[in-house]
């Protein structure tokens, strides 16, 4: 079977600064794997060239075999990536249902939108009871509910995910992971970019931890606990 996913030798950057240095990962069909590391290791840089927002210097980005390497993100979204950037990715001066419509219209056209509006607030009841409201007024979790609503309307074949969990109450990041194991449930792949890892390793088949811009362990979630907790604990944070 075809990787939904494949990074083969990556190294990326921002203008001089090098982030990534040969990076190569598969993601299997409806695999789950996480992606673990510090801050500032480079995760949210391997999430962004696997959607296409960074192009790499070097290696190539492979969808379902397709060389995507360098191609707008527009071309990842129709391949089957979402991406849920990391941060509050909302129009904050949109309320929620426009900015429903909005990534739904692009992503479906016209006339997808009132199904897929249908569809994002009966998997999001919290979101259909605010669908009036400024994004930018709304809780750190729902923003985070709504930026996954906005890329979930496809049931994409990879979802790559970049810090869900940041900052929010444990009640929701369990919501927050139960849509995550629906979703893997129905198909999708997964790519999980997490800190807080209990989470990511429950859900996770594989893990890959990061470290300054380099694979530099792989292996099942019941061995990776000691050496995440070594490598990230020390500092700070950790499931
Ligand atoms: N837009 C940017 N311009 C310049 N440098 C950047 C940019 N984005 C990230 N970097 C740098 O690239 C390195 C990797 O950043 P990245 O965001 O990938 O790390 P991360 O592992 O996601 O960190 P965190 O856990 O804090 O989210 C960091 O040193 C960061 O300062
Ligand atoms: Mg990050």
């Amino acid at each position: 079977m075809t990787d939904v996913l494949t990074l083969d030798g990556v190294s990326a950057g921002y203008g001089p600064f090098h982030a990534l240095f040969d990076v190569s990962l598969a993601v299997a069909p409806g695999e789950a794997v996480a992606l673990l590391g510090a801050n500032g290791v480079g995760k949210t840089t391997v999430a962004r060239v696997a959607s296409g927002l960074v192009a790499p210097e070097r290696g190539q980005v492979r969808v379902e075999g397709a060389d995507l390497t360098g191609a707008a993100p527009h071309r990842f979204v129709r391949a089957g990536v979402a991406h849920a950037t990391e941060g509050r990715s909302v129009f904050a001066s949109l309320n929620v249902e426009e900015n429903l419509r909005l990534s739904f219209r692009r992503a479906l056209g016209a006339r997808g939108v009132a199904g897929a509006l249908d569809q994002a607030f009966e998997q999001f009841p919290a979101l259909a009871r605010r669908r009036a409201q400024l994004a930018g007024d709304l809780s750190g979790g729902e923003q985070r509910m709504l930026s996954m609503a906005r890329v979930l309307v496809e049931a994409p074949k990879l979802l790559i995910a970049d810090e869900l969990s940041l900052g929010l109450a444990p009640i929701i990041v369990d919501e927050i992971y139960a849509q995550l194991e629906r979703l893997r449930a129905e198909g999708t792949a997964l790519l999980i970019v997490e800190q807080h890892v209990s989470h990511a390793l429950a859900l996770c088949d594989r893990v890959l931890l990061l470290e300054h811009g380099t694979i530099i362990w792989e292996g099942p979630p019941a061995d990776a606990a000691d050496r995440v907790v070594a490598r990230i604990f020390e500092h700070g944070e950790a499931g």
